[in-house]
């Protein structure tokens, strides 16, 4: 790690932006990102390699002479998505393009991809990113039908080159893959088994960001409090959380996504002990009903869940909580359903995602019959997002005339609007009379400000800066 190519990648984007100059291969790339942020990641170091060979990138496909699509079979409509943006590039009509498959779809489909869409000259899962530069040297000199599927590694993609998109959090994935098997997921199998980077990587990579300006880090992992140091000073999760937050310069930690069963109470009196770790867990439940929590394969039973909950709502400093549910599960009764909306009762999460069930290719569910009609799966959605939806409000507005300190992380068109995030990771868009009336010097961006909050919606806060 640390290498000058590094140094000089990062400085393109980084909040310390330099604009230094690669040597060019007169050639550009263009990359789509599909899923979830270890997609999004992934991507920056895929464009990390793809600089490092001379490639520029390009914001449209038809620019480029690579294309990659980075993609996510989590739900079937996201493979969908994937082949239908195939589509638009049949040969005749660019012909000399190289287009890849990356990610999760690639890892599912395969081969089966260069059968669907013959155009096709790469195809590669996340396991094997390690050898990007190797198939690509290969596709680069006219090999068609590359390929890197290998599951069973026990590398991780820890490349000295990452092109990082955001200018004010960087993602640092420290766990790859998942040893979980909830019936209803492919990420076990289109991400492999669980693989951890050492703590000493890790911290290096920290200190390199604050050198790049970063001051916000986020640790990504399927089930990050999984970490496990494979290195001999065996640090686990939470001690290594307060390692991250005390190299100097680091302002905030965040991480994602927590599996119930791992997440102990260290974590908490970490995030007690330590301002700089941020005070919000994402702590997805998928289901209030012991029954349906067991067919998933879960490993927690509902009153397991709820003593996890009951453990971060007694911190002494207040900690957000967001979770993600799934409705309709196959065989999912009335009953077991509306046990989902009371856990809702007493969890009162201050945010989430919830999913219709969607039968996912290559998992145990599979087999199982998807026994709930779609007309019922929106009907349970609707029921399930509404009331979280007043939560929200209500958790929101209690908000109402407390100072948060927001990192500003975007600018409205309107004068004098700016958006940034609490620690407990809400949006806080906010009005700076003092700001703007210096004119454009006096940039937010990027910035740690004190807001007062005001209003309350059920998604963002409004405020005003204080000084
Ligand atoms: N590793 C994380 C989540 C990974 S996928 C965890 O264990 O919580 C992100 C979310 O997608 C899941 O939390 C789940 O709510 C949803 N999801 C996964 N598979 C799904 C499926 N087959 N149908 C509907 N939603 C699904
Ligand atoms: Fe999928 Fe379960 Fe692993 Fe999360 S913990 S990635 S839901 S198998
Ligand atoms: Fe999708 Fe793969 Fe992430 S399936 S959610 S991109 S791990």
């Amino acid at each position: 790690m640390g290498s000058s190519i590094d140094i000089r990648l990062e400085m393109l984007t980084g909040p310390r932006a330099a604009g230094g100059v690669l040597p060019s291969n007169g050639k550009a790339f263009f990359i789509e990102t599909f899923g979830c942020q270890m997609n999004v990641h992934d991507s920056e170091k895929v464009a990390g390699v793809m600089l490092a060979r001379g490639y520029q990138q390009v914001d449209q496909p038809h620019d480029a002479d690579v294309v990659f699509f980075n993609t996510c079979s989590i739900r079937e409509k996201a493979a969908q998505k994937v082949f239908s943006r195939l589509g638009l590039f049949r040969p005749g009509e660019s012909p000399t393009k190289i287009i890849g498959v990356l990610g999760c779809v690639a890892q599912q489909e395969g081969e089966e991809i260069f059968e669907r869409a013959p155009w096709v000259s790469l195809v590669c899962g996340s396991a094997s990113y390690r050898k990007l530069p190797d198939l690509l040297a290969q596709v680069e000199v006219g090999n068609r039908r590359v390929m890197g599927l290998d599951l069973d590694v026990d590398e991780t993609f820890e490349t000295e080159l990452t092109r990082r998109d955001n200018p004010f959090r960087a993602y640092l994935t420290i766990i790859e893959g998942c040893d979980k098997a909830c019936t209803y997921c492919v990420v076990p199998f289109t991400r492999g088994p669980e693989r951890s980077r050492t703590s000493a990587s890790i911290l290096q990579e920290v200190r390199q960001l604050v050198d790049f300006g970063y001051s916000e880090i986020q640790l990504l992992g399927q089930t990050v409090n999984s970490y496990r140091d494979p290195s001999p000073r065996g640090m686990s999760f939470a001690e290594l959380l307060v390692a991250v937050a005390q190299v100097p310069g680091i302002r905030r930690v965040r991480f994602t996504t927590s599996h119930p069963r791992d997440f102990h109470p260290e974590i908490v009196q970490a995030i007690e002990a330590v301002p700089e770790i941020c005070n919000h867990v994402h702590l997805p439940v998928q289901s209030g009903s012991t029954r349906v929590l067991a067919a998933m394969q879960r490993t927690y039973t509902r009153e397991q869940y709820l003593e996890k909950i009951a453990l971060i709502r007694a911190a002494r400093r207040p900690i957000s909580i967001t979770s993600d549910i799934i409705v309709g599960f196959p065989g999912e009764t009335d009953a077991e359903f509306e046990e989902t909306l009371s856990l809702l009762d007493v969890a009162q999460y201050d945010g989430g995602f919830s999913f219709k069930f969607s039968l996912p290719i290559y998992t145990p569910a599979r087999q199982m019959e998807d026994s709930v009609s779609e007309e019922e799966k929106g009907r349970r959605l609707a029921v399930l997002q509404e009331k979280q939806r007043s939560i929200q409000l209500a958790r929101n507005e209690a908000l109402v005339g407390q100072t948060f300190e927001v990192l500003v992380d975007g600018r409205s068109s309107r004068v004098e609007q700016w958006a940034g995030r609490t620690s407990c990771n809400r949006v806080l868009n906010f009005t700076s009379p003092s700001a703007s009336s210096s004119g454009a010097g006096a940039s937010l961006l990027g910035q740690y400000v004190q807001v007062k909050v005001s209003r309350a919606g059920p998604n963002s806060l409004v405020g005003e800066r204080v000084t």
